[in-house]
């Protein structure tokens, strides 16, 4: 019976769900809260509480089809894929959960039907094992279900290793939830090499185990005590490429549907159509972590999960690259990936447009210094004398060229050498120091000080409040009691004081008991307990002392203000950028507030226009903000926005705006959002690759904020009208200048008339202003003469005439201005010495001028 790799994961569903199990959607690949874990690595990591007991959830039997990375950590097999059938980075884990509910016998009788009624897989190519000692299960498995002795096999503890290290005893990590297993193989038949469980071939590709059913009895401490689980309960795992294989009558996971499609998709991509090659299985496998890590919120970068994400990216470019690709391809694979993942690509459909544009910058990015890179290393491996390459080097190709030491060593694999992995390690502790030595650090408490009181939070209401000292601390130290001047922290049993959590700071105030006055600046979560910060400012105080705890509340109304209105800005971000914004950080303080998310490329001057405009209506809409307890089910129906990652209990705190905004929400805020005021953004910018930071003010601080913008303007205006003003001056000199200098050139113009000096001049351009200059100096160069300056400048005629004293009894300046002006379309007149007009028509000037000498000589 065929069937498709959806139709496999459908089926597996329903099946459960026929069984009572709630089918529960695939948590993210980053793990809520869970500091032991890199990435989602099987099913049960989402109900890890629900087997230690520590959460108890409206069911006690769960189905899921989890998506899972095994890069890093405990569970890695980043450096296998691509050389083997059925490594991969990225695959997912089909899986039935009993929380207390039922143990060994159903979950191995359902096993059992699924796989020989359901998928008909024919019973004698089944195989079984076991933990050794667990005579419960091996009767299981041959009394009740009928498997023949010879096909169950015993699997101990490994030799040499610990109790419990067997392949038969699952644990998820160095600590957590565990217990034995039982395992079942499919064979494959004896035409492919391998043995079976337990003897000496079984690496082989003969006996594939397909389904690890794991009895959880125990959580494993740090220390490697086992401490008995309060009810004993059922995890278990099943690979859906390798049953899918089997499904489809193919022997590699890399055969089957999905795969076979995205090595297609890739070969045409890269172009290269040899489909068997190695390469095209590692861009395939690869695709698929990096696309769900980034729609998961994993963002490349150099540290943690981030880097993980960039040495797959890389490790897939280079692979591309060997196969001869031209210019970017691993983005363009995620369209096809989205097509073939089927159902479980709902999330990844939604970032769709996000995770090709991350993809194809980090390729962008790297395709630079991939080819030097590449150069260096192969020029390293050629001149090698042994077979191992120096740490040195695999660091310089590291801090230089971006190759991640896996990188250099899957180049070197290939080509049969070896890498220095302790002398690379030697040499990135070495850069750490320097970074140390460089950058500063701040106490982070938490790593010192261990507090057992569960502070309670009356803050929610109002400023005021009372409770008792449970302990003081000095320099991390645990004091009993303090003198004014100690600089400590106060923990109280009870508090208004918000600590700082969920991007909201933390309160500032007093705390006064009748002997002393505390001081707050700042609070901080220790654990469960509220860590007051600050300085004992007069009289002293003791352990056990009832405190009057009083918040400074204008402060807190300001951080109320800008926490409403971060949520205002995250929606209207998401409605003008679009879906793919997603909170990445969050500051809100009493005088202002920082709101990091994902979004490719800078916001423009127009969006973020947009965006002020958006907020401050939903401000002017005064919506009353409103908090609501309810059950996650409940809140995730009313779409409320959840962060991703982030680890919500059962019951959640909703905040909503009206119908703009909901989100869960554990902090601080104003009352309507008419409180705001006003909402103005200060500035944009970007802090990592994909990351943008957007700063704004609210209320008051935002009217301060546009008053200082339109005084900074007012000044610039100023200081731009002086300027102007001393230019204007300095072109008036230049004018000057010039006009004495073009003065000095129309002097050679002067003729005689009847024994009078006579000078006529055209000129152009000038400053009317500056002829009467030009005049009283033609006047002093002539001693006796008559004058006429004509100047055309923008489309008109300026005329100035000059008559010395001894000549105003023969011509006189108003009448020769006058003369010359009504021929030109304008009139004039004036003193007899001096006289100027002005005319119209350029034109006619040149037969106006030449007319001057009749005139003269009429007169003269
Ligand atoms: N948690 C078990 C595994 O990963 C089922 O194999």
């Amino acid at each position: 019976m065929y069937m498709s790799t959806d139709e496999v994961r459908n089926a597996f569903l329903k099946f459960f769900e026929s069984k009572e199990h709630q089918i529960v959607d695939s948590s993210s690949l980053v793990p809520h809260n869970d500091p032991t874990l890199l990435f989602t690595n099987a099913g049960m990591n989402q109900f890890k509480d629900c087997f230690l007991g520590a959460e108890k959830r409206a069911y006690t039997r769960a189905t899921t089809a989890q998506r899972c990375v095994r890069a890093g950590g405990k569970h890695n097999d980043l450096e296998n894929v691509g050389f083997t059938a059925r490594h991969h980075t990225f695959f997912e884990m089909l899986g039935n959960f009993s929380f207390g509910d039922y143990f060994k016998e159903e979950a191995i009788a359902f096993a059992w039907e699924f796989l020989t009624e359901t998928l008909q897989l024919p019973q004698e190519r089944l195989l079984v094992t076991v933990y050794e000692t667990d005579d419960e299960a091996f009767d299981i498995w041959n009394k009740k279900v009928g498997v023949p002795v010879d096909r169950i096999v015993r699997i101990g503890d490994k030799e040499g290793g610990k109790q419990f290290e067997s392949d038969n005893f699952w644990t998820m990590g160095d600590t957590g939830p565990c217990g034995p297993c039982t395992e079942i193989f499919y064979d494959h038949g004896e035409h492919i090499w391998g043995g079976r469980p337990g003897t000496p071939e079984e690496d082989g590709d003969r006996f594939i185990e397909i389904w690890n059913n794991v009895f959880m009895q125990f959580n494993r401490h740090a220390d490697g005590t086992m401490e008995p689980l309060p009810k004993p309960a059922v995890d278990t795992g099943m690979g859906i490429e390798r049953i899918s294989a089997i499904m489809q009558g193919v022997h590699s996971n890399y055969e089957i549907d999905v795969f076979q499609k995205l090595i297609k998709a890739t070969a045409e991509v890269v172009g290269h159509d040899d489909l068997s090659n190695q390469s095209l299985r590692v861009i395939a496998d690869h695709i698929r972590s990096c696309s769900f890590l980034i729609a998961d919120g994993v963002m490349p970068s150099n540290e943690g999960r981030g880097y993980v994400l960039r040495r797959i990216i890389r490790r897939a470019v280079r692979h591309g690259n060997k196969l001869g690709a031209q210019g970017v391809f691993f983005h363009k694979l995620v369209g096809v990936l989205a097509e073939v993942m089927g159902s479980a690509a709902d999330e990844l459909k939604k970032q769709q447009e996000l995770v090709e544009k991350v993809l194809r910058i980090e390729e962008e990015n790297f395709g630079r210094t991939l080819e030097r890179g590449m150069v260096i290393l192969n020029d390293a491996l050629d001149a090698l004398e042994g077979k191992e390459l120096d740490g040195e080097t695999v660091f310089k190709l590291y801090d230089t060229y971006g190759f991640p030491a896996d990188l250099t060593n899957d180049v070197a694999r290939e080509r049969d050498f070896t890498i220095d992995e302790e002398g690379f390690e030697k040499a990135m502790e070495a850069q750490r120091q320097r970074a140390r030595e460089a950058g500063q650090f701040g106490t982070d408490y938490n790593a010192t000080i261990k507090v057992d009181t569960n502070t309670e939070f009356c803050g929610y209401t109002g400023t005021e409040g009372s409770g008792e000292i449970s302990a003081l601390f000095v320099d991390g130290e645990e004091v009993s009691s303090l003198s004014a001047g100690d600089k400590a922290i106060i923990i109280l049993e009870e508090t208004p004081f918000y600590a700082e959590s969920g991007g909201q700071c933390g309160d500032a105030g007093t705390l006064k008991t009748a002997s002393g006055l505390f001081k707050v600046q700042d609070t901080q979560k220790l654990g469960n307990a509220f860590a007051h910060h600050g300085e004992l400012v007069e009289g002293v105080l003791a352990k056990g002392d009832k405190v009057e705890a009083t918040v400074d509340a204008e402060r807190r109304a300001a951080i109320a203000l800008n926490h409403s209105a971060t949520h205002l800005l995250h929606s209207a971000l998401r409605e003008i950028l679009g879906e793919h914004v997603a909170q990445k950080g969050s500051l809100v303080k009493p005088d202002n507030l920082r709101f990091d998310f994902s979004n490719l490329e800078a916001v423009t001057p127009a969006q973020i226009k947009e965006v002020e405009r958006l907020v401050n209506a939903q401000v002017r809409k005064n919506h009353v903000i409103e908090t609501n307890i309810m059950d996650i089910e409940s809140a995730k129906e009313k779409g409320a926005m959840a962060l991703f990652g982030e680890k919500y209990d059962d019951e959640v705190r909703v905040l909503s705006m009206g119908d703009f905004s909901t989100e869960l929400c554990g902090g601080i805020h104003a009352s309507n959002t008419g409180d705001i005021g006003l909402f103005k953004i200060t500035s944009e910018g970007g802090i990592a690759a994909g990351i943008r930071r957007i700063e704004a003010v609210t209320g008051e601080v935002a009217l301060d904020a546009v008053e200082a913008q339109n005084n900074a303007y007012e000044e610039k205006l100023v200081e731009a009208a002086k300027k102007a003003k001393s230019l204007e001056k300095e072109i008036q000199l230049l004018k000057e200048k010039m006009a004495a200098a073009e003065g000095a050139n129309i002097m050679g113009k002067v003729e005689e008339i009847s024994g009078t000096k006579v000078l006529v001049a055209a000129i152009e351009g000038a400053d009317n202003k500056n002829l009467r200059t030009m005049v009283d100096n033609a006047k002093n160069q002539v001693g006796s003469g008559i004058i006429l300056i004509a100047n055309v400048a923008e489309g008109k005629v300026g005329l100035i005439a000059g008559v010395t004293k001894d000549l105003i009894g023969k011509v006189k300046a108003g009448d020769l201005v006058k003369m010359v002006a009504e021929q030109v379309g304008g009139k004039g007149g004036g003193r007899p010495d001096m006289a100027q007009a002005g005319g119209t028509d350029v034109e006619a000037l040149p037969e106006a001028l030449k007319s001057v000498r009749t005139w003269l000589e009429e007169r003269l």
